[in-house]
């Protein structure tokens, strides 16, 4: 419960910040021409808190989170009450083969062992000409400005390490293209955090205590700077 609170508010915070709102806005823009969305199903894989299954709805869409965490989909259904959201596995989604016209998992394949089952099975549930938009960032690309870089780039190193596809993000177009997607569009966007937000998410990148104790000065005297490129690939299928 603790560990999803705390991702919960790291992800609240990013949600906020400009860049994020335009890179959502951006994602949904890559699902298609949203008057061809309107009352077709948009599923959100790993939706966690559900803001995106919420802005989809907004649009018209019949939109769909599914997350694996039943907290998470707690928070979802309590948050958006009109909103349809279900426990499940990127890798076997709980939607009828060719059943929704939009796929969009935001963040969510750097958690899995086998993202290319997951993108199999976006293919599957996706009506024909359907799209695909897959969005993260790549954890060996994050810059962070510190007076100690060694110490730093070990600890982004360790953890990358510590996710099952750490680098995945650089991968979105090679493995649409290898389920079979079509088209790709490539576009990275920069989120660049200068306060404490960035804070929030080098917590839970490290508990280095005095790496930490560091970075909140900067937090505090306004020098904080994280830079996190945002990959962002749509497809057809
Ligand atoms: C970093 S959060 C991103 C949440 C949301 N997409 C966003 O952008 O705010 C990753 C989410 O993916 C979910 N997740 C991780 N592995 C999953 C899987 N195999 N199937 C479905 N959801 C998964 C987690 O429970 C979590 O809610």
């Amino acid at each position: 419960m603790a560990a999803m609170s705390s991702l919960l508010a790291v992800l609240d915070a990013a949600d906020a910040h400009p860049v994020a709102v335009t890179l959502r806005a951006r994602s949904y823009e890559l699902l298609g021409d949203l008057t061809d969305l309107t009352d077709r199903t948009v599923v959100d894989v790993g939706c966690g808190g559900g803001r995106a299954v919420a802005e989809l709805a907004e649009r018209g869409a019949r939109a769909v989170g599914v997350d694996r965490d039943p907290e998470m989909i707690g928070v979802a259904r309590e948050r958006w009450p009109t909103g349809e959201f279900h426990v499940g596995d990127a890798c076997e989604l709980p939607l009828e083969t060719g059943s929704v016209a939009g796929y969009r998992a935001d963040k969510v394949l750097h958690a899995l062992a086998d993202p290319e089952r997951a993108v199999a099975e976006a293919r599957r549930v996706l009506a024909p000409g359907g799209r695909a938009v897959l969005l993260g960032q790549d954890w060996d690309t994050l810059a962070i400005d510190s007076d100690e870089p060694e110490t730093t780039r070990r600890l982004v190193r360790t953890k990358a390490d510590s996710l099952p596809s750490p680098r995945v993000a650089r991968r979105y177009r090679n493995l649409l293209l290898d389920a079979g997607f079509t088209d790709p569009v490539v576009e990275v966007h920069t989120l660049v955090l200068t306060d404490d937000t960035a804070l929030g998410l080098l917590h839970r990148m490290t508990d280095e205590e005095s790496w930490l104790a560091e970075q909140a000065e900067r937090a505090r005297t306004n020098r904080i700077f994280v830079a996190v490129p945002m990959f962002l690939v749509a497809a057809q299928g």
